[in-house]
């Protein structure tokens, strides 16, 4: 199929876009470069083989949109493209809320003109809101702690309605909503991986850079949680094995009858601050020092996936583990101390 990969410089989507060249799918990348930088370009093609078709502009822009569509022949759409960083969402609400939103609704009104009816959606666990019941299964309600999860439960409820529509009047539309838990890793070259903008929020990226010498230690936000160590319990997944989880869905959306589809992509199982901290030093193979500050407001004790669903409906399952996440993670870091080259 060709693809249309929104988001595709960013870290999911460049990882998916390697893995739907090697699946034998045309693809087709919109990036704003918000989140990515363009050097991720070239790391695409050497690890393809192939050019990459990119086009740079923000999915708001809909006559930019509209044209790329009416341009080209896309037969289905992969969607990451959107702010992700929960703190930033506190602070400036209505950014996310007219990006995020703005972006799929100008999406999804040239799907519609073009008659483009299969989509892929970059979903979070971030929907199951506060406290849910562990494991994580899709038939929890949803809700959201702050604007970043709110814009994912009100994209999942937008894609419900215009599914829901499109098929009632005729036009086929199979969308499939991804809950992804936590990605990290890298590309197994080294070539690609996490590269946060600026101080990373997120644990792997942090740990990465204290074991690579730009940060001093690791802030562990808590140890006096319900769980095992004390510390967070969270579900990390490959982002190759996130990235396969994309391939899988695009071709269930084939054969399912629903409009929408919701997939959990998680392994399962739950790893704490401290033992990917050790996870990592073995990786590396140094010690990495760390501090225990007081808890991160918002944080949750534990999160991790019932996956059963995906294994079920997508033959799809995670096969990598900790150990992979850390080593692929540090030959990234090691190989690229300073992220991907600016301009
Ligand atoms: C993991 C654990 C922290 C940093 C977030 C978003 C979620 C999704 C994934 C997009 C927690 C602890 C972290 C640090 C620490 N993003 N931690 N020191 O919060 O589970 O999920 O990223 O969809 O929406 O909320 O991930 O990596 O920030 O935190 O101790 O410097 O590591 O308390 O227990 P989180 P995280």
């Amino acid at each position: 199929m060709r693809v249309l990969v929104s988001g595709g410089a960013g870290f999911i989507g460049s990882h998916t876009v390697v893995q739907l060249v090697a699946a034998g799918h045309d693809v087709v990348v919109v990036d704003s470069f918000a989140n990515a930088k363009p050097s991720v370009a070239g790391r695409i093609e050497a690890l393809t083989g192939q050019p990459l078709e990119l086009h740079a502009f923000d999915l708001t822009d809909h006559d930019k949109t509209e044209h790329l569509f009416a341009e080209d022949s896309i037969d289905a759409v992969i969607h990451f493209a959107g702010y992700k960083a929960v703190g930033e969402s506190v602070e400036k609400p209505l950014d996310y809320y007219e990006n995020n939103i703005g972006s799929t609704i100008s999406l999804l009104r040239a799907m519609e003109r073009h008659g483009v009816g299969k989509l892929v959606f970059s979903s979070s666990a971030t929907v199951y809101g506060a406290d849910p019941p562990v494991p994580m299964r899709e038939d929890l309600p949803t809700s959201a702690t702050n604007p970043y999860g709110w814009t994912k439960v009100m994209q999942e409820q937008i894609f419900r309605d215009v599914a829901t529509a499109s098929n009632a009047a005729g036009r086929s539309m199979r969308i499939a909503l991804l809950r992804y838990f936590n990605p990290v890793g890298a590309h197994p070259s080294g070539t690609m991986g996490e590269d946060p903008a600026d101080v990373p929020n997120n644990l792997m990226p942090y740990i990465a850079q204290v074991a690579v010498g730009r940060r001093e230690r690791l802030g562990v936000f808590g140890d006096d949680y319900p769980t095992p160590d004390g510390t967070g319990v969270r579900d990390y997944i490959h982002v190759e094995d996130l990235a396969a989880g994309h391939i899988a869905a695009l071709g269930r959306l084939e054969q399912v009858e629903q409009p929408v589809s919701v997939w959990n992509l998680g392994t399962g199982e739950g790893t704490s601050v401290l033992e990917l901290l050790h996870a990592f030093e073995r990786a590396c193979g140094r010690e990495l020092a760390y501090e225990i500050l007081p808890r991160r407001p918002g944080d949750i004790a534990a999160s991790y996936a019932d996956p059963s669903r995906a294994h079920a409906e997508l033959g799809w399952r995670a096969e990598k583990s900790v150990d992979d996440m850390c080593a692929d993670t540090w030959r990234w870091q090691s190989q690229n101390p300073e992220g991907y080259p600016s301009g």
